[in-house]
């Protein structure tokens, strides 16, 4: 006969030692399974005789329920001792910082243009627009580019296809023409305004910088067909070029970040502005950057000059009374001179990674007061 004592005893001991839920369950198959052991010991019961089942049954009985119950004890301890594990390794620690976001860059051009606008502006300059699409009287008549002249063919133009005028829009090869938008808005008395916007009312004087894309056929490591200028205009009474050149070195000195800014001045040809000259800026370029202020290297940064009789006057300004001076710069070539970045196609090629490397935080938003960037 069965030794219940003894059974009870492995069993009791199997339970305790059981690992997980894995283990308690082959123990309690072996127990109270189909063919355990407690459960053979209770098929037994039906051949005994009455008094045997009266001595015995209830030992049986009584084992089976406290092996159920100790089988049922140990599983509710194993699943807290589960939990505790999981609570613990899944444990959320909120004092860490978050895992770091990827988020978008400010574009090298648009940095510049920013530092450019918040520098001209500590000046006194107020900021003007125009369209892309341009006319060719705005783009070229007005500003003395004379009909047929090769000067139109200089800046490999797009043109636009004929409209229902049978009239040829172009895309702005520059920002001058905005020049003429503004001298026209400016002066009431010129009729045909209501073309251009309404008048401001009154006249000159006029600080504005005009900042935007512009269009040319054009591609190679310093030209893209889409670029960005950034115009100045200044006109008012007696205005001379050494206003120009104050406002230029000025600009450059705090561009570059170095009161030591030498500067020349090249005559050149511009229609729209007599004398017409580039201003070359004291560089050293022996190294991998090029460094502003020193070194005995010239580098040629914006084209300006004085405001054109005839642009005056084609915006109903009196060259006798007024005067001013104009100037445009590239902002992309500006970027790539400071920032250094080797070939201006990358500039618009929409590479994430060169992005990455190039683009500004959109906290670093230059304005005078916090620093430029
Ligand atoms: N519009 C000229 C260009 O695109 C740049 C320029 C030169 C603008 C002289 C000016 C200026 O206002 O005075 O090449």
């Amino acid at each position: 006969m069965t030794d219940l004592t003894k059974l009870e005893a492995d069993l009791s001991a199997l339970i305790a030692a059981a690992p997980d839920a894995a283990a308690l369950e082959a123990v309690r198959d072996a127990a109270l399974g189909k063919s355990g052991s407690i459960s053979d010991l209770l098929k037994t019961r039906g051949a005994m005789s009455p008094d045997e089942r009266r001595e015995r049954g209830p030992l049986i009985n009584g084992l089976r329920d406290r092996i159920g119950a100790a089988i049922a004890e140990r599983k509710a301890e194993l699943e807290a001792g589960e939990l505790d594990a999981r609570l613990a390794a899944e444990h959320v620690d909120l004092t860490l910082p978050p895992p770091p976001e990827r988020r978008g860059r400010v574009h090298p051009t648009m940095q510049v243009q920013d530092e450019m606008i918040a520098i001209f502006a500590e000046m006194g300059f107020g900021l003007a627009e125009g369209p892309d699409i341009e006319d060719d009287f705005h783009n070229f008549t007005a500003l003395n580019f004379p009909p047929k002249h090769p000067a139109r063919e200089m800046h490999d133009t797009f043109w636009l296809p004929q409209d229902e005028h049978g009239e040829r829009k172009v895309l702005r090869t520059h920002t001058s023409p905005v020049q003429i938008r503004t001298m026209q808005r400016t002066n009431q008395a010129l009729p045909g305004w209501i073309a251009n916007g309404p008048p401001n009312g009154g006249e000159p004087p006029i600080r504005i910088i005009v900042p935007g894309r512009t269009y040319r056929s054009d591609s190679d490591a310093t030209h893209t067909p889409m670029f960005h200028q950034l115009e100045g205009l200044v006109i008012d009474r007696a205005i001379h070029m050494g206003h120009l050149k104050w406002t230029l070195e000025t600009f450059i000195a705090r561009y570059f970040e170095t009161p030591l800014v030498e500067t020349r001045f090249r005559p050149h040809h511009f229609p729209f502005t007599e004398p017409s000259a580039e201003m070359d800026v004291k560089c050293d370029r022996s190294g991998a950057d090029i460094k502003i202020g020193q070194g005995d290297d010239w580098m040629e940064i914006v084209g300006c000059g004085m405001v054109h009789p005839n642009v005056l006057r084609t915006c109903g300004l009196d060259p006798d009374v007024w005067q001013g001076f104009a100037f445009g710069f590239g902002i992309d070539r500006l970027g790539m001179l400071k920032y250094g970045v080797p070939d201006l196609r990358d500039m618009f090629a929409s590479d994430v990674r060169w992005l990455d490397h190039y683009g500004f935080s959109a906290f670093a938003a230059p304005n005078p007061a916090t620093g430029l960037s």
